[in-house]
């Protein structure tokens, strides 16, 4: 691939990223706010503040590619959206909320690990050092909150939805 196109594909996936993190950032305080169980509810809590600080390095990355921080619709982002705000109305009040909640958290995180391990790779291949720092140091954060709802899965959520 010319670097030329890599460069184009590059900020065509950031704009993808940074409008999904924008979404994630308006869903969360609705994620939480719906949560049964406390650990989950602050766990939700916890990632809308580190959402912000994904927002913001993206916004850097931004700034050293001298481009306006502009997101681009993402069609991945809205459906798995919309699939945690039907698990939310269709299963409220239910034991198994908890359960769809984590579900969807977990595909919302699995999109965003896919995208920023693209992205860093690929910064690293176009010799963009200074936005590999921040990509990864987002990377490592979803790939920590995943771990986290994984094991909140595991323990008090499943065992109220059997
Ligand atoms: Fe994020
Ligand atoms: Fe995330």
């Amino acid at each position: 691939m010319r670097e030329k196109d890599l460069n184009a594909l590059f900020l065509d996936t950031l704009k993808d990223i940074y409008y999904a993190e924008k979404q994630i950032y308006k869903s969360l305080p609705k994620m939480a706010k719906a949560a049964q169980s406390d650990q989950l509810r602050a766990a939700f809590e916890k990632h809308h503040d580190e959402t912000e600080a994904h927002i913001e390095r993206l916004e850097q990355v931004f700034e050293l590619l001298d481009k306006p921080a502009r997101g681009k619709k993402c069609d991945a982002i809205e459906g798995i959206l919309e699939e945690g705000t039907e698990v939310m109305e269709e299963y409220e009040d239910t034991p198994a909320l908890d359960a769809g909640l984590l579900a969807a958290a977990q595909a919302v995180e699995h999109y965003e690990i896919s995208r920023y391990g693209t992205l860093k790779s690929w910064a690293d291949k176009l010799g963009m050092k200074d936005a590999v720092k921040p990509l990864d140091e987002t990377l490592a954060e979803e790939k920590k909150t995943d771990e986290t709802l994984s094991k909140i899965a595991v323990s008090a959520v499943n065992a109220e939805a059997a």
